[in-house]
């Protein structure tokens, strides 16, 4: 089985959504301010727009994080292009634009953070999207560590693999099923990310035995990180990096 390794070591700390909850979801502000605060790797949502372009996004509307309406994967990239992302967080952050990936990319390699690209199809997508985002993050990351790619949709998965096969994957579920495993080796993906309220001891005592990393979101308590880390789990993704930063 093609299982590719990651060229860097697991941070303990992912900073979820670019920058946490000290910025706007999803924005270069928010991976700026993950790179001053001393974290060395963010996660960010990826989805596509109607011109078939990777954006920086989690709903598959844009009414919550941003000022335009509609579903992303109708929207055209120079709709996009100037949409606000910043203001519905705090007016402080009015004029923060949706990044593209490209631009999200180049900004996570100027300042030195590793990343784990969340592929976030729009129903309908999965395969699409999958591709376009390994293809995009091969040539991105070019000469450099590649990112890590997951995804709760096994289909994107499959077609990331496809597209790029050198790329890292990761199987993203809520509460891993009970065939996570073989789930996890029908992709080839080195590590399992769920929900860490939703992880079992035999989940982990299986991730240990087979040697796969297990990364928990959403933990965003010092202590609650602690626990996790205590009991096996290599990472978290948080919203608090100013609370955890490197737990
Ligand atoms: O990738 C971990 C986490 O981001 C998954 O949940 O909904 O925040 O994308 P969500
Ligand atoms: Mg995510």
């Amino acid at each position: 089985m093609i299982r590719p390794r990651l060229g860097w070591s697991l941070p303990r700390v992912f900073a979820h959504r670019c920058g946490g909850a000290l910025a706007p979801e999803n924005t270069l502000a928010g991976l700026r301010i993950a790179a001053r605060l001393g974290v060395r790797a963010v996660e960010f949502d990826v989805m596509l727009s109607a011109d078939g372009t990777p954006w920086l996004i989690h709903d598959e509307s844009l009414e919550r994080t941003t000022d335009g309406v509609g579903a992303v994967c109708k929207t055209s990239d120079a709709d996009l292009r100037v949409l606000d992302a910043g203001a519905r967080r705090h007016p402080a952050f009015a004029g923060e634009p949706l990044p593209s990936f490209e631009s999200a990319a180049q900004l996570c390699r100027q300042l030195g953070l590793m990343a784990n690209v969340e592929i976030k199809p729009a129903a309908g997508h999965e395969a699409a999207t999958g591709a376009v985002v390994a293809g995009c993050a091969r040539e991105l990351w070019a000469g450099t560590e590649l990112p890590l790619l997951s995804s709760f949709s096994e289909t994107a998965l499959l077609a990331a693999r496809e597209a790029a096969p050198e790329m890292p994957l990761g199987s993203l579920f809520e509460r891993p099923p009970a065939d996570w495993l073989a789930r996890v080796n029908r992709v080839g993906a080195l590590s399992l990310h769920c929900d860490a309220t939703l992880l079992d001891d035999e989940v982990l005592r299986a991730a240990r035995a087979n040697g796969i990393p297990v990364l928990c979101y959403t933990v965003n308590q010092t202590q609650a990180a602690t626990r996790l880390f205590r009991r096996g789990v290599m990472a978290v993704f948080s919203d608090r990096i100013d609370c955890l930063g490197e737990t």
